[in-house]
């Protein structure tokens, strides 16, 4: 049975009765087509995507000269196995990224398909390279739905609900976000830093001793947590406690990395050399793809066969990524990403400044073209919750997000909190930019005035 023989609304029907109910969708509909920075549904409707498939086609959809990598590549070699020998594409991509690299000592690649898996390697690589167990994780951190990811994971309860036990050996670290701690939006960055590296001493001298510690794992931006950059002066204090203690420092870049943030990885901002570096979604535009990579100093303490998968770097994903490394430098991505970004934060700044929305808009944060809008909740997590605002709307978030598709624009919300968050592709033209800003205000502005 086609799908093109089929009515939209039977097909939506059809998905509805037999796709899991585990998954949750932002829209009711079939994604027909993806072109740059546009999808059309099976309705017809052709929508601005803010989204990129939560951060992955960042060189827009479809971009053809990925997308012929990909199928030249499926008439020569689909699937070369890792354990069976090297391919072309693979040791390319290598030869592509590692100019690419945060620091030198990044040189050791090991490519599998998703970002969990590549957070489970990076769990068991930092215990075998220490002999030691536990793992040090933030509060709010995501780093996916696989049981060892889902253990260091602390954003929100549903990934993980009703599923215990996870992985033992985790011990979590409050977070320099301002929210979390209870503390005004602007907080200096430093002070917040600072209460969570006494933290984390607290926590090498009462639960987890340096010797037990196999790792510190952190994203340079929290995302699923609410698109909060990683202050490089807590970088640079947990570097200094890994050094110190021989712990791993594992940077997860999967969703702040590969240009998001307007470098190649975020954690360049801060200068921090990681042990450990994931990245992934966007690496291959769309094909399944990641990386962990480190030095081959400590990957040489790997045994022959202790890494592996079946589809692990698969060679249409790394021919893929192939292209999007050169599309990234041909293109001048990294120079687009900075400049959208600041028309990104001057709109949004400026929708600040409406004093019809001001009192509801808490943050405007990011780096990048990834960048949020936290706003004020009646309820917020609790009643402890200091940021409270009886005044404000109901689910300001999830409202303005549903507004925004009824406008033509895809956008998702993110964390426990009231955030919306912007992750357009990366070669984002300046017009589309300033029309998704404009439906999103728009969008506030009338889901406010519903109150
Ligand atoms: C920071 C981070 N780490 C890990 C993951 C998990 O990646 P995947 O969904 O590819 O397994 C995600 C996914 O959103 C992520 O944002």
């Amino acid at each position: 049975m086609s799908s093109t023989t089929q009515s939209h609304a039977s097909l939506v029907e059809f998905g509805q009765k037999h796709v899991t109910k585990g998954l949750g969708r932002v829209v009711e509909a079939v994604i027909t087509k993806g072109q740059g920075s546009y999808v059309t549904l099976g309705d017809g409707r052709e929508m601005l995507d803010f989204t990129c498939g939560i951060g992955v086609t960042n060189f827009g959809h479809c971009h053809p000269k990925i997308s012929k990598a990909a199928a030249d590549q499926c008439m020569s070699l689909v699937h070369g196995q890792c354990s069976i020998g090297f391919h072309g594409p693979y040791l390319e991509l290598i030869q592509k990224l590692l100019p690419m690299m945060p620091h030198p000592s990044l040189d050791s690649f090991f490519f599998w398909n998703s970002g969990s898996e590549a957070i489970e390697a990076s769990i068991k690589m930092a215990r075998t390279f220490t002999g030691r167990q536990n793992i040090i994780t933030m509060q709010g951190a995501y780093h996916g739905r696989t049981y060892g990811a889902m253990a260091v994971t602390k954003s929100k309860t549903i990934y993980s609900e009703g599923t215990n036990p996870l992985m033992p050996g985790v011990f979590t670290l409050p977070f320099p976000y301002w929210h979390q701690l209870g503390l005004p939006a602007d907080t200096p960055s430093e002070k917040l830093s600072e209460m969570c590296l006494h933290q984390l001493s607290l926590l090498l001298s009462q639960a987890t001793a340096p010797t037990d510690t196999a790792a510190i794992i952190v994203e340079t931006v929290l995302g699923e947590g609410g698109y909060v950059p990683t202050p490089p002066a807590f970088l640079r204090g947990l570097r200094e406690v890994c050094d110190k203690h021989g712990i791993m420092l594992i940077i997860d870049e999967v969703q702040c990395g590969y240009g998001r943030t307007g470098k190649h990885y975020a954690i360049e901002y801060s200068g921090v050399r990681p042990d450990i570096m994931i990245t992934a979604k966007g690496l291959a535009n769309g094909f399944p793809l990641s990386g962990v990579i480190s030095s081959k100093g400590l990957t040489d303490k790997l045994k022959p066969g202790s890494m592996g998968g079946t589809y692990a770097g698969n060679a249409v994903a790394c021919a893929a990524a192939v292209a999007s490394a050169e599309v990234m430098k041909e293109e001048n991505i990294l120079e687009n990403v900075n400049a959208r970004s600041k028309e990104l934060f001057a709109a949004l700044n400026a929708l600040r400044a409406n004093p019809k929305v001001a009192p509801v808009i808490l943050d405007v944060r990011g780096q990048g073209l990834m960048v949020a809008v936290e706003f004020a909740s009646p309820v917020g997590t609790g009643p402890y919750d200091a940021f409270r605002d009886a005044s404000a709307p109901a689910k300001l978030a999830s409202r303005v997000a549903k507004k925004c598709v009824e406008k033509g624009l895809l956008i998702l919300t993110t964390s426990v909190y009231e955030v919306i968050r912007f992750i357009p592709a990366l070669n984002i033209s300046q017009a589309d930019l300033a029309k998704g800003c404009a439906i999103f205000a728009e969008a506030v502005e009338e889901v406010v005035k519903e109150g």
